[in-house]
């Protein structure tokens, strides 16, 4: 229907008042059936199946639209064609990435924080508090101090990217360079930055765009299950001391995005503070287990870090984009980023207009979303102890994938496993070359995939390929795994066949 149409609808204007209300809520009402119903069918569908090619080209091919469309028609076109095909994700049986399903509370809270629609760049509005109120349960949880900065971002690329330009301006100051200034530009020392192999691409990312270079990154050794060698580190790092180079930050991970792995982040600590170089961990990922009394002493060390990054959208189940990074010194935070343009007032007034001092000013964004509302409505609705719960139960269920896995004689566990990640491979009863179970591993993570049942990821280890399922699905049940190891183990064997025949 448009609105040439007639049948009672009017065009829409930009203005949301324009909306009777009883119509906000008629339409309303079926957003939230169709939220229902998409969740409430997820499990009885594939996993995944791709966007038809017919249906792909369709849906980049459509021009501006030049009539308004019905709010019904709009919804009908989400609901058969949108929500029709996602990544997987809400499903249980899903495990690649580390793609979670969504919180409910974080649906309706997203649609909320919408509806005021503020920017949070800073003010003396409600938004503002519940961000701060967010970063202070953070900072209790891993163990920062309430004096830290902090703030939501798109994810943990973002939050790297902000916590690193902090260190980055730290490293400059100390080599007697202002960087704000004069960039990196006439710089006489070589800035360098310490990651494992493990080490996430988001931090070579940053590190090229702020302008250390990817061929200053220096790969530190790691041990048999894939954790940075804390006397690799220190080796590295005392070299290029010694020889007038200046290290930025050494990045740890807090669950490798491969494995899981967490590097030992006390010694690591201790190399960086007896060299007063920034520790910047990585727990995109794997920070929430510090809630769970397996993990909590290994993951403990991340209080003594410089900045953390985190991902609430990942194993917390935030809805996407959820992020957040914590930066202990917050005066030089602000020195790096502040601009305190003269068209805003960012000072801070607790009882005036501009409220507490601007996230606007100690990050990348100016314009900011109210991303607090969803981890707050989230944290808020589990609790620690739901959150405990939910993320030991995936612990179970890696545990039990990892044991139908060493069950299986033609599967190989990668081991040691850590966290909720399991990666094996087939390899068949008789011995095929690594090259040609490589490509085995390859097709048969496709097959898997598209065949709808299950959704491992794929990954390389060692040299070798790896499916790897990565479980943060709450709802995950132990015939889950069952069927994984199940339909490997017939697929690869029928792949494994074709190359013997
Ligand atoms: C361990 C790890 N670090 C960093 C990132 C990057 O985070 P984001 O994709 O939220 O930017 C990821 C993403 O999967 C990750 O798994």
């Amino acid at each position: 229907m448009t609105a040439e149409d007639g049948g009672g609808w009017r065009a829409p204007t930009a203005h949301p008042t324009d909306w009777p209300a009883d119509e906000i809520r008629r339409v309303g009402y079926r957003v939230v059936d169709l939220i229902a119903d998409h969740l409430a069918r997820l499990p009885t569908r594939p996993v995944f199946r791709p966007v038809p090619p017919a249906l792909s080209r369709e849906l980049v091919a459509t021009p501006v639209p030049m009539a308004a469309t019905a709010p019904d028609a709009i919804l009908d076109s989400i609901r058969d064609v949108i929500l029709a095909y996602p990544m997987g994700n809400g499903h249980p049986a899903f495990s690649g990435w580390v793609n979670s399903p969504p919180a409910m509370m974080g649906i309706f809270a997203d649609a909320l924080a919408a509806t005021m629609n503020p920017n949070v760049a800073g003010g003396n509005q409600a938004a503002v508090y519940i961000e701060h109120e967010v970063l202070g349960w953070f900072k209790e949880l891993l163990g920062f101090p309430p004096s830290a900065s902090g703030q939501l971002v798109s994810g943990s690329s973002a939050a790297a990217l902000t916590a690193l330009g902090v260190a980055r301006h730290v490293a400059a100051t100390r080599a007697g360079i202002d960087a704000r200034h004069a960039g990196l530009q006439h710089a006489t020392t070589t800035f360098t930055a310490y990651q494992s192999e493990q080490g996430h691409s988001c931090h070579r990312k940053a590190l090229e765009v702020l302008g250390i270079g990817s061929s200053h990154i220096r790969v530190i050794e790691s041990d048999a299950a894939l954790r940075m060698s804390p006397a690799a580190l220190e080796a590295a790092l005392a070299r290029d001391l010694r020889e007038g180079r200046t290290p930025v930050a050494v990045i740890a991970s807090a669950g490798t995005v491969d494995t899981g792995g967490i590097d030992p982040l006390d010694a690591i600590a201790d190399v960086c503070h007896m060299h007063g170089v920034w520790l910047h961990v990585d727990g995109a990922y794997g920070a929430p287990a510090i809630l769970t009394a397996r993990y909590a002493g290994a993951l403990a060390g991340i209080a003594r870090a410089d900045s953390v990054a985190t991902d609430p959208h990942k194993w917390m189940s935030v809805p996407i984009e959820a992020g957040l990074v914590l930066i202990k010194d917050a005066a030089t935070t602000r020195a790096t980023y502040a601009h305190d343009p003269p068209y805003l007032r960012t000072d801070g007034d607790p009882e005036g207009v501009t409220g507490p001092p601007w996230f606007s000013e100690l990050g990348l964004q100016q314009t900011r979303g109210f991303r607090a509302l969803k981890v707050w409505a989230s944290i808020s609705h589990l609790g620690r102890a739901g959150y405990r719960a939910a993320i030991e139960h995936t612990l179970d269920m890696a545990a039990q994938l990892a044991a139908h896995v060493q069950a299986a004689p033609d599967l190989e566990l990668w081991e040691p496993t850590s966290l909720s990640i399991v990666c094996f491979r087939y390899v068949g009863d008789c011995a095929l070359s690594s090259a040609v179970l490589d490509a085995i591993n390859r097709a048969l993570c496709t097959e898997l995939q598209l065949g709808g049942d299950v959704f491992p990821t794929s990954t390389v280890l060692r040299g070798r390929t790896y499916l790897r399922s990565c479980i943060v699905h709450a709802g995950s049940r132990p015939d889950d795994g069952e069927r994984l190891v199940r339909l490997a183990r017939e697929v690869g064997a029928r792949l494994a066949s074709t190359q013997r025949a």
